[in-house]
C-alpha cells in the first residue's frame, strides 16, 4: 500500500504558524484582510469562497464576501473591483472565476492590484516566477504541491517530473516552478502523442486535466516508486474524484494524494500564506 499524502497533515502544523503571524500583523496595525467579489449564484464557487471564509477565520483573518448579480453591467463590475483594489483595510483579494459570458472578455487577472493579488494570477508576479525570483506570490494550486512535496520529503532536484495539463492556473506555472528547483518537466496536454511512454518514465507524475479518472495503472511502469498529484475535482455519479483512478493505482505508486483531502485544502492553505505575505509586504511599504 503506498502513502497517502493529506493536506491535514501538513496544514495541521503549520496552521499555528499562519495565526501567530496574522496576530504580529494586527498588533503592528495591519490585521490581514481577504475581499472576494462572487458574480452570480454558481454553486462551486459559492462553496469554494465558504471554504476560503472559513480558513480566515482560522488564521484570524478579516474576510469580506461582495455578492454582485450575474447580470451586473460591465462599468458597475470594473468600479467595484476597482474599489476592492483601493481599499486601504483590504490586503489581499480576488474576483471568483468564471465570471459570467458577458464579463469574460475583461482580462481580470490583470486588473487586480498586483500588491494585493493573493492568487498569484497577475504577470508582475508571473513573471517573477519566469526570472527564476522567489519574491512574487505564488499562485495558489503550484505553491500547495511545492509545499505539499516539501514538507513530506519529496525530491524535485534531478527528478523526472510530468506535468498532464498546460492551464494558465496550474500546468504552466507549475512547469516553471519546477524546472527553477532543477526538475526536468515534461508537460503533457489533451494533443500529447503517446502519453504513456511519458508517464512511464515519470519520478512524479501531477495530473491537472479535468477529466475524472483519466489517469490509470496502465500509465504507470510498476515499479511502485512513482509519486502521483491529482489535481482534479470532478463530479462523477455524485461524488467527488480526481483526475486519477484512486483504487486503480493506489498499489501500484509510492505515494499519491487523495481527492477530496490533498491538493484542494493544500491550495486553501497557500491563498492563507499569500495573504499574510501581502499584508507583510504592504505594511513594508507604509512604515
Ligand atoms: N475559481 C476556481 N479556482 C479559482 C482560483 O484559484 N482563483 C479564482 N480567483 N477563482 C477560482
Amino acid at each position: 500500500m503506498s502513502k497517502i499524502l493529506y493536506a491535514k497533515s501538513v496544514t495541521n502544523v503549520k496552521v499555528d504558524e499562519l495565526l501567530n503571524k496574522s496576530r504580529d500583523l494586527a498588533s503592528k496595525g495591519l490585521r490581514p484582510k481577504l475581499q472576494v467579489i462572487l458574480v452570480g449564484d454558481n454553486p462551486a464557487s459559492q462553496l469554494y469562497v465558504a471554504n476560503k471564509e472559513k480558513f480566515c477565520k482560522k488564521i484570524g483573518a478579516d474576510f469580506k464576501l461582495i455578492k454582485l448579480a450575474s447580470e451586473i453591467s460591465r462599468d458597475n463590475f470594473l468600479a467595484k473591483v476597482n474599489e476592492m483594489n483601493q481599499a486601504d483595510d483590504v490586503t489581499g483579494c480576488f474576483v471568483q472565476l468564471p465570471i459570467p459570458k458577458h464579463l469574460q472578455d475583461i482580462d481580470i487577472t490583470q486588473l487586480i492590484n498586483p500588491d494585493k493579488d493573493v492568487d498569484g494570477f497577475h504577470f508582475k508576479n508571473i513573471e517573477k516566477i519566469y526570472m527564476n525570483s522567489d519574491k512574487g506570490m505564488l499562485p495558489c494550486t503550484p505553491k500547495g504541491i511545492l509545499t505539499l512535496l516539501r514538507e513530506n520529503n519529496i525530491e524535485i532536484e534531478g527528478k523526472n517530473v510530468v506535468i498532464i495539463g498546460r492551464s494558465f492556473i496550474v500546468g504552466k506555472p507549475l512547469s516553471l516552478l519546477l524546472t527553477n528547483r532543477n526538475a526536468t518537466v515534461t508537460v503533457c496536454h489533451s494533443k500529447t502523442v503517446g502519453i504513456k511512454e511519458h508517464t512511464k518514465k515519470a519520478d512524479i507524475i501531477i495530473c491537472a486535466i479535468g477529466v475524472p479518472h483519466f489517469l490509470t495503472k496502465d500509465f504507470l511502469n510498476g515499479d511502485k516508486k512513482q509519486i502521483l498529484i491529482d489535481v482534479g475535482i470532478n463530479k462523477l455519479d455524485g461524488k467527488t474524484v480526481g483526475d486519477i483512478h484512486f483504487e486503480d493505482v493506489k498499489d501500484q505508486c509510492a505515494a499519491i494524494t487523495p481527492v477530496p483531502g490533498g491538493v484542494g485544502p493544500m491550495t486553501i492553505f497557500s491563498l492563507m500564506e499569500n495573504l499574510i505575505e501581502s499584508t507583510q509586504n504592504i505594511l513594508n511599504q507604509r512604515k
